[in-house]
């Protein structure tokens, strides 16, 4: 397989520096907007990394929920090893590539359970099948090769027969209250455009940074 000559010149969009958002979020909006034109369904698809008590990164992919001026939500299994690793370390990144774009937005924060409230409000509105997965998988726990999940499945069908799916308590949001928010968009001949923004002092400042 040859990888040498895979490559793009990127040559969709610009950042317009001379007209910049002073608040990242309305800027994370307005790229998120973009996004879900040309993915309506997973646009909200990011790369969530934490690092563990053995100091070890891990990645993987969560879908954003909802974005405010505190920060972004996703939700997860408060028993996995990616919350097994934000309760040692809360310090997370979280990362948006939208290839169609041609860009990456970078955010950097502290994850923060959400209120046991807001999480029942999001578990309220998830369909029936996505609320008994909460109850029936130990995420991130080892199964048998041959485990069959229709099993326990069926078992859970019948006791909530009827009845409303209450939240498992260990199932819920995290949010990732963000300190650095970096938007890139790709420029041709690799001079890319990037744009930083750090929370200091109550104030988002921004800097241009070098492709
Ligand atoms: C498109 C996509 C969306 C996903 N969304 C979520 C999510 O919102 N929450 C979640 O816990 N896992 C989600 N996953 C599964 C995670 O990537 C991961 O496999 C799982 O959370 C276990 O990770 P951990 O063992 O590091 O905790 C998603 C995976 C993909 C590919």
């Amino acid at each position: 397989m040859d990888l040498k000559n895979l490559r793009l010149n990127y040559k969709k969009s610009s950042i317009d520096f001379k007209n910049l958002e002073d608040n990242p979020i309305s800027f994370f909006l307005k790229w998120f907007d973009d996004a879900l034109k040309v993915n309506k369904d997973e646009a909200n698809a990011c790369v969530l990394s934490t690092v563990s008590a053995e100091n070890k990164p891990s990645s993987r992919v969560v879908l954003l929920k909802s974005v405010n001026e505190k920060g972004f939500t996703f939700f997860t299994n408060y028993k996995s090893n990616k919350s097994l690793d934000i309760q040692n370390n809360p310090n997370v990144s979280l990362n948006f590539y939208w290839p169609e774009l041609e860009r990456q937005i970078r955010i950097t924060g502290i994850a923060d359970q959400i209120s046991p409230k807001d999480s029942d409000e999001y578990f309220k509105n998830r369909p029936r099948e996505s609320q008994m997965g909460a109850w029936l998988s130990h995420q991130s726990t080892s199964i048998g090769l041959y485990y069959d999940f229709m099993d326990t499945l069926n078992k859970l069908e019948s006791t909530f027969k009827g009845k409303d799916i209450e939240r498992p308590l260990h199932w819920g949001g995290y949010c990732v209250i963000p300190s650095k928010i970096e938007f890139w968009q790709g420029r041709p001949s690799r001079l890319h455009d990037r744009l930083l923004y750090e929370f200091d002092e109550n104030i988002w400042n921004k800097k241009r940074l070098a492709p």
